[in-house]
């Protein structure tokens, strides 16, 4: 268990919150492994019916930790990255987002999984895989182009330009922009909403919504096998150690 994730329950709403704000909520494989635990228990219980997602200090999240990458590089499709996105992709409970500050790589990426998905006015998305000699993740290779169109997709995924909140919305990728200082409420109250309502429908409803998960299932494995191999890769480890650095611009 790490405490930079804090996970609780109330009304029915199991609250996932990324606590790491001093690094932007950047996530480790530990915290991956407790995101995916929490998001399987509430799955295979009864007493669970939505679950929310946020990020503590003002921040989403920063993305995966770099420094976890070159420590601890996910060797294949059973590191806790990608349990934490199997639990996700396959999580049978409506899920809601409340995005604020940055949402970078997986912050962004993760998103395509949550039902409801309220962001504070100022929030960035971006995700710049190419520009860390990386490729996407969380089959986002597909389901950003279905979600954005291509030609969005590709500013971001491609020329790594991210999206503002308005240019997020008009895309598809949120269902409100919410003041900073309402993001919270509103997103527990959405959450709350939906776990009041007859959960058996609401589930039937969510998979209805969601078909084609064994294609969402075999493109992630897909994206990990390359995600893998660029991981080690010269181009990679060269962005990771400029970030380190603290090269970055
Ligand atoms: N991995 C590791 N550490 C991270 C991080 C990440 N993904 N994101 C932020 N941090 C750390 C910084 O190293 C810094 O730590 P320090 O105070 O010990 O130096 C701290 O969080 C604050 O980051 P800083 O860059 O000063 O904050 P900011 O508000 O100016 O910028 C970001 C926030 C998220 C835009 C910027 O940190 C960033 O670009 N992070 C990398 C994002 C990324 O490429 N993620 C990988 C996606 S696959």
């Amino acid at each position: 268990m790490t405490e930079h994730v804090l996970v609780s329950d109330d009304n029915r709403v199991r609250h996932i919150t990324l606590n790491r704000p001093d690094k932007r909520n950047a996530l480790t494989a530990a915290m991956y492994a407790q995101m995916a635990q929490a998001l399987t228990e509430a799955a295979s219980g009864t007493d669970v019916h939505a679950v929310l997602f946020q990020g503590s200090g003002g921040f989403f999240t920063g993305g995966n930790d770099i420094g976890d990458f070159l420590a601890n590089p996910p060797a294949d499709d059973k590191a806790p990255v990608f349990q934490f996105l199997y639990a996700l992709v396959t999580s049978p409970l409506p899920l809601v987002a409340a995005v604020e500050g940055q949402a970078v790589g997986i912050g962004t990426t993760m998103l395509l999984h949550c039902d409801l998905v309220y962001a504070a006015p100022d929030t960035r998305f971006h995700v710049p895989f190419v520009d860390l000699g990386l490729v996407p993740e969380a089959a986002s290779s597909i389901l950003m182009p279905r979600t954005l169109g291509h030609a969005t997709a590709a500013r971001m995924l491609m020329l790594g330009e991210p999206l503002n909140s308005e240019e997020a919305k008009a895309a598809g990728l949120l269902s409100g922009i919410v003041p900073a200082a309402d993001l919270a409420a509103t997103a527990k109250a959405k959450a709350e909403a939906l776990a009041a309502k007859p959960a058996n429908a609401m589930r039937h409803t969510k998979a209805l919504m969601r078909p084609g998960q064994a294609e969402v299932l075999e493109t992630i494995r897909k994206e990990a096998d390359i995600f893998g191999r660029c991981l080690r890769s010269p181009e990679a480890m060269a962005a990771f150690q400029a970030f380190m650095s603290k090269g970055r611009k």
